[in-house]
């Protein structure tokens, strides 16, 4: 219902105007760091009245394009939008549309793609430019001016306080039982000013449920009635069944020997279908009372929270199926009290993922015999989405666990290779790789005693005999014999697959 009820301040609803009005305010060449985050929270109708502008300016043959930062991947009426429109000149920190992923692979926009946790420091350090304009979705406006946030915070704080002007998406398909989900920490600053962040357990609430915005700022208010992304989960398949399997046989194992406590410690799951059939799997697993202190709660966390399994979960964005979204809907209630979701430099902190002990569940895209990981470019140059959060976790969990089906595009691709084309997680930040195959537990192993582990029990039968060969060959005739690779072969198996559609030649 766009009756302006969601807009408790008198001097924000005479700024109610169309998002063509609301667009035609944001100038070519200019910063635009909208909100959004996996597919939540993003504005809805800004975006698309931008992309229909740069349009109409290109076909009237001049030339529209913005620098588009944002929390994380957005939708397509955003990215997918201003992609198509090709009015992307640069992008930070993270995609997954398609369109704008073509865009990229094509050279035809520039992409920054970094660690999560590092996006509202960065900006605040200055060295990326000024954000001109910030398009931020919120569930409601209060009488005083603050801001109920919407479904993700990313980094909506920063963006707020950072833009010289501010347009406001109020979106009223968003729940209003959202409000009081949220934890916006003020306490941030640069060094020499930086502090301890004083979180000290996943539930712990140290800010405040409202954005502060300088009304002075706001230069246009737009109502939507629009749902978010909501992307389906693919159901668990057997592989990411034994995948699960695995871990949890591991975690078992870490409770039994006393390196774990019963209840584990903060789970942190990455983005995508293999992560969140692990959770899936974890419901019927032998652990109560768990917390999550995490990046995105998908349909898995929701899963943990309605089985009892899960006791909270903090997060900066929801990533629901349209199912799980309408059930937590449904039952607000329920979940209210055991959400929490904050900015993403405070999801992620390292400081905070290592004070936790966070136990970091990420995919990849191909690991090597030694473990390093490769989470984002296929072929070394294509990329996929990016590093997202993953290395703010791997780098800094109790224990760094990445989990992969051993074999890609139906088995003509292995996930286990020589040498990843791209390297996004040295070994020292890989400690646990899974697949269906089985778990390779790498802690305290030195490069050789890992490439066994992992070829043994980690790859696909397939490719384990080439795997085993090369190693062979490595271990005679390397340059070196810490961590022997025969360069210009490691790199061929990718090169076989570019040239023949398949590792196998
Ligand atoms: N070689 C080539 N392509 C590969 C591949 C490999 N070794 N492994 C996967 N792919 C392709 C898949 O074929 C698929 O492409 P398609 O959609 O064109 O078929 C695509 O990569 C995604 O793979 P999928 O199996 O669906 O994986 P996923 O949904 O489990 O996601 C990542 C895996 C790595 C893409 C995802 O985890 C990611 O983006 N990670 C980086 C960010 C991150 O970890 N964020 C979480 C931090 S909190």
């Amino acid at each position: 219902m766009a009756d302006g009820a969601r807009i408790g301040c008198d001097r924000l609803r005479s700024k109610i105007m169309s998002a063509a009005d609301a667009a035609a305010l944001i100038e070519s060449g200019s910063t635009v760091a909208m909100s959004g985050f996996t597919g939540s929270g993003y504005p809805k109708a800004v975006p698309l009245a931008l992309a229909s502008r740069i349009e109409a300016v290109h076909a009237a043959g001049g030339r529209f394009r913005v620098r588009v930062w944002t929390g994380a991947s957005t939708g397509p009426e955003l990215d997918g939008a201003l992609a198509k429109a090709d009015g992307v000149e640069f992008r930070l920190p993270y995609n997954s549309d398609p369109i704008a992923r073509e865009k990229i692979n094509r050279g035809e926009m520039e992409y920054f793609d970094m660690h999560l946790s590092q996006v509202a420091p960065m900006a605040w350090q200055g060295f990326l430019g000024p954000i001109d304009t910030a398009v931020v979705e919120v569930s409601g406006i209060r009488p005083d001016g603050s801001l109920i946030p919407s479904s993700s915070i990313g980094n909506n704080k920063t963006w707020l306080d950072q833009a010289k002007q501010v347009i406001l998406e109020v979106n009223n398909w968003q729940n209003p039982a959202l409000e009081g989900m949220h934890d916006i920490y003020y306490g941030t600053a640069l060094p020499p000013n930086r502090v301890p962040i004083p979180l000290v357990k996943p539930d712990d609430r140290i800010g405040e449920a409202y954005f502060r915005c300088d009304p002075d700022k706001v230069v246009a208010v737009v109502e939507t009635q629009a749902p978010d992304r909501n992307l389906p989960f693919s159901p668990p398949d057997d592989g990411a069944r034994q995948i699960a399997g695995h871990l949890l046989e591991f975690f078992s194992h870490e409770v039994a020997k006393g390196r774990l406590p019963a209840d584990l410690l903060p789970l942190q799951s990455g983005v995508g279908n293999i992560a969140n059939a692990v959770l899936t799997g974890l419901v019927d697993g032998p652990f109560d009372n768990m917390t999550a202190y995490t990046e995105v709660i998908q349909d898995g966390m929701l899963d943990l929270l309605t089985a009892g399994k899960l006791r909270m979960a903090s997060a900066t964005a929801f990533s629901l199926s349209p199912e799980a979204a309408e059930a937590m809907n449904a039952n607000m209630g329920f979940f209210r009290d055991k959400l929490i979701l904050r900015p993403q430099e405070i999801s992620n902190h390292p400081e905070l993922i290592r004070r936790l002990g966070c136990l970091a569940m990420n995919g990849l895209i191909e690991a090597d015999i030694y473990g390093n990981v490769n989470s984002t470019h296929i072929m070394g140059s294509r990329i996929q989405n990016g590093i997202g959060g993953s290395g703010d976790f791997a780098r800094n969990a109790y224990v760094s666990i990445f989990v992969t089906p051993s074999t890609a595009k139906k088995g003509a691709i292995s996930a286990i290779v020589p040498q990843v084309a791209h390297v996004d997680h040295i070994t020292q930040d890989v400690q646990v790789i899974v697949t269906e195959q089985g778990l390779a537990d790498l802690r305290g192993l030195s490069p050789k005693q890992r490439a066994k582990v992992i070829i043994e029990n980690c790859s696909h039968p397939d490719y384990r005999p080439g795997l085993e060969d090369y190693y062979r060959r490595a271990r005679r005739d390397a340059y070196g014999q810490q961590s022997p690779s025969l360069l210009t072969e490691a790199l061929s198996w990718h090169q076989r697959f570019i040239e023949t559609g398949s590792m196998r030649g």
